[in-house]
């Protein structure tokens, strides 16, 4: 939400008209701005500031939502830190210009390969998340002649109130050490040779709109800290995840990272150790749309529908989650009566929609913008029905700039050979 301005020529992006933008690079298209990325990691930077913590904490973008390199590259620029989960994620981080020595790698099923290749690029910290993954762990580092830093991932039965896809801190999820289990693995982990114990973490689940969950697994994180330092292993640094939901609709509350923040701020301070956290969504998504072709109106005795040239197979989250996108008109004036579409696109299945009953002027050829699509769009974009993934643009005040340009369909089967 609030991305877009009505200029002269319609919606804009900054200085930019998304006809523009349309015109030179085509649709599909996602559409970034470059001053909202970097608004968006100011909020978190002030407000760490404003609780006297900014030399003792990181943000490490969770490259998941969105891992453009020019999006990872600006906030390197901004000194960010990076969440990763896989080892296509630390290649783009290092690309992009990240240091390893910010970056903390999470995820349920990292492979001895990628724990290899971290440990030689030399990162912050594994997020462990099971009592195997240590013992491997610890005999991969042994075999390449390092120590593990490593911090283990606590599910603290918490419920994020959030879709169940996204909720990961209840004990029924597949992530994280069960939280009674976490206080011996822990001492299992400061006996191994090839380990170094640096840290603790949590993450509970994605859009959450109440920061109360958030600080409920704080409390427990922090009691388990206390309990381990009691025992004589002193933990360096405590990571809270990501989460923080961010507005999608008009009038729904989502909190500002000031808000978000801190009631789990008020919990730290006056400790000693380093905070981190791992935002995604909350960094990109607002900062992001799609933007897309009306191809086709059909109207219908029950529906009428706007068929469009961007699919689930660009923006997968209403037909994964059934999530809600504002969909706005482009253009400033329109001849047509509003009426309630059903915005869907080409791709051949009902479930490919990216909006239902939405109340617009529309005529064919008119622009679409999909709005908070930055984050977990491109990211999650695929290429079933064999169709080119989007190129994509950041607008930084007056200029574009094309940071991925369209596929084209011959790059779709490249890889791919005949029987002889
Ligand atoms: N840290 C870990 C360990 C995570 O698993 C995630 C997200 C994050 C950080 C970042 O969370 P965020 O700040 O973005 O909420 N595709 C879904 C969201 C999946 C989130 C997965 N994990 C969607 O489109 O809503």
């Amino acid at each position: 939400m609030g991305l877009t301005t009505m200029g002269k020529d319609g919606l804009q992006v900054e200085s930019v008209a998304l006809s523009d933008v349309a015109a030179r690079f085509g649709t599909p298209c996602y559409v970034y701005s470059r001053a909202a990325l970097t608004a968006a990691y100011g909020a978190y930077r002030d407000t760490l500031q404003a609780h006297g913590l900014s030399d003792r904490s990181l943000i490490c973008y969770a490259v998941k939502a969105n891992s453009n390199l020019a999006i990872l590259n600006l906030f390197a620029r901004l000194g960010a830190g990076f969440d990763i989960v896989s080892g296509g994620e630390l290649a783009r981080v290092l690309n992009a210009g990240g240091k390893a020595k910010k970056i903390v790698f999470s995820g349920v099923g990292k492979s001895r390969a990628e724990m290899r290749t971290a440990l030689e690029a030399g990162i912050r910290c594994f997020n462990v998340e099971s009592a195997s993954e240590l013992e491997q762990l610890s005999q991969v580092a042994g075999s390449v002649g390092h120590r593990a830093p490593v911090s283990l991932r606590v599910n603290p039965d918490v419920d994020a109130k959030t879709h169940p896809y996204i909720s990961t801190g209840l004990k029924t999820a597949k992530f994280g050490v069960a939280f009674d289990e976490a206080f011996d693995l822990y001492r299992r982990a400061a006996s191994l040779p090839h380990i170094a114990v640096k840290g603790i973490d949590c993450h509970i689940g994605s859009q959450l709109l109440d920061p109360t969950p958030a600080a409920e697994a704080a409390d427990k994180v922090l009691a388990l800290v206390d309990r381990l330092a009691a025992a004589g292993i002193a933990l360096e640094h405590i990571d809270l995840g990501g989460g923080m939901g961010i507005q999608y609709r008009a009038g729904e509350p989502a909190p500002s990272a000031a808000d978000y923040l801190a009631p789990m701020l008020a919990k730290l301070t006056g400790r000693r150790e380093k905070l981190v956290f791992e935002p995604g969504r909350s960094l990109v998504g607002n900062a992001g749309l799609l933007l897309t072709r009306v191809e086709v109106l059909k109207p219908g005795a029950e529906k009428h529908f706007a068929v469009v040239d961007a699919a689930m197979n660009d923006l997968m989250r209403p037909a994964l989650y059934d999530a809600w996108h504002d969909i706005q008109r482009v253009g400033a004036d329109s001849t047509a009566n509003p009426m309630s579409y059903e915005i869907v696109g080409p791709v051949c299945e009902s479930g490919d929609f990216l909006g239902h009953d939405r109340e617009l002027a529309l005529n064919e050829g008119d622009l679409l913008a999909i709005l908070s699509a930055g984050a977990y769009g491109m990211a999650m974009a695929s290429n079933y029905n064999s169709r080119p993934r989007a190129a994509e643009v950041m607008i930084d005040g007056a200029s574009m700039h094309q940071i991925r340009r369209r596929e084209d369909v011959a790059e779709l089967f490249a890889l791919e050979s005949i029987l002889p």
